[in-house]
């Protein structure tokens, strides 16, 4: 006897990057922010009035949505604050997707899209990047009510201009919305917002769990024209971020100056981290996130990442198609990318 949708017994469901119980490892498998977040975070957290939790949050997250149009130049109701990037994701499939509308994006990418396209019970049309992972030929013409592009992409790293995406959203724009994944922009060296003020139909999510140190938190939001951001307003929880949340990103989106150190030491520990790897014979392509995408001499994947998670160093394996012989890992400290080139030096040797 099965309580559920046939979808949701039948569904494998995501699976999130492992979290050790111990901190005294080498953690490079969820592309978090090795370093802490502005401290004008804590303060507010410090400073939050009782009264702040006793009532419900702002349904709008005025304060975050003021703060964030001032720091990227933009109108406020083209914002909206979500419970985390996964929330966007979550909120545009339940609002542009169904039976007889499809999401489409191309591959190797995220793997939560699948998962929330099973739920929906749409279809997840699935097109393979070609070598350069620019965009494939077919998302042109895809017959699809969503399209995702993860831009850096995850796993990537690689990364399309944003002229290439206005001519897909120019494409689309009769037929389909264009969602571009930014999760990973603030360690690119441009990105697609401008994208937003052109077409009515891009929608750009970005999260404040890298670049703002704030993975913890779960706060994201979705920059767009007003009328996507009123009509998905109707298909969020109407307090989708609480009060504390609210009042903590607030101060990391305002500290903009400690936000562009911190992705400066992230950006110069990637360049260093991809010539060590390289230096070791993996294959690794130049990434414009936090994190490089590792092809293994060999292609004993898996049987390095067991090994390096034995020694207290973890970094990502997807056993999937195109990537079961690479690894996913996170630019961390100085310290901890010298650990684990240190350990792959021994491994390799073995
Ligand atoms: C490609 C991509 N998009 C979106 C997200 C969602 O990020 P969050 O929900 O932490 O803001 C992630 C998280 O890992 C991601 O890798």
């Amino acid at each position: 006897m099965t309580y559920f949708r046939d979808n949701i017994e039948s569904l494998a469901g995501y699976t999130p990057g492992f979290q050790p119980a111990r901190t005294d490892v080498v953690k490079l498998n969820t592309n978090e922010n090795p370093w802490p977040p502005s401290p004008t975070v804590m303060e507010a957290l410090r400073r939050l009035p009782d009264e702040k939790l006793r009532r419900y949050p702002q349904p709008m997250a005025d304060d975050f949505r003021q703060a964030a149009s001032e720091v990227l130049g933009i109108s406020p109701s083209c914002i909206m604050a979500v419970n985390g990037g996964d929330d966007l994701l979550t909120i545009a499939v339940r609002s542009f997707c169904d039976q007889w509308r499809a999401m489409a994006y191309p591959t190797p990418t995220y793997s939560l899209y699948p998962v929330l396209a099973r739920i929906q019970e749409c279809d997840a049309v699935e097109i393979p990047f070609a070598e350069d992972f620019g965009i494939p030929e077919a998302l042109y013409e895809v017959d699809a009510s969503l399209v995702v592009v993860c831009n850096p992409n995850a796993p990537t790293g690689s990364f399309i201009s944003p002229d290439e995406l206005g001519r897909l959203a120019a494409a689309l724009q009769d037929r389909a919305v264009l969602l571009i994944d930014e999760a990973y922009v603030d360690y690119a060296e441009t990105n697609c917002l401008a994208l937003t003020a052109e077409f009515d139909n891009v929608i750009l999510l970005r999260s404040l769990s890298k670049g703002y140190s704030l993975a913890g938190l779960r706060f994201g939001y979705a920059v767009a024209c007003q009328s996507l951001i009123e009509g998905m307003t109707k298909v969020k929880d109407s307090y989708n971020v609480d009060a504390m949340a609210i009042a903590a990103a607030t101060a990391a989106i305002r500290d903009q100056a400690y936000f562009h150190e911190n992705i400066e030491k992230i950006k110069a520990q990637r360049a260093i981290l991809t010539q060590d790897l390289r230096r070791l014979g993996l294959d690794v392509r130049d990434s414009r996130a936090n994190f490089v995408l590792a092809r293994c001499p060999n292609g004993d994947a898996a049987d390095l990442h067991e090994a390096l998670a034995r020694r207290g160093i973890y970094v990502r394996y997807f056993p999937l198609p195109h990537l079961e012989d690479k690894l996913r890992i996170t630019v961390g400290t100085e310290a901890q990318n010298a650990a684990l080139i240190g350990t792959l030096k021994e491994l390799l040797r073995q």
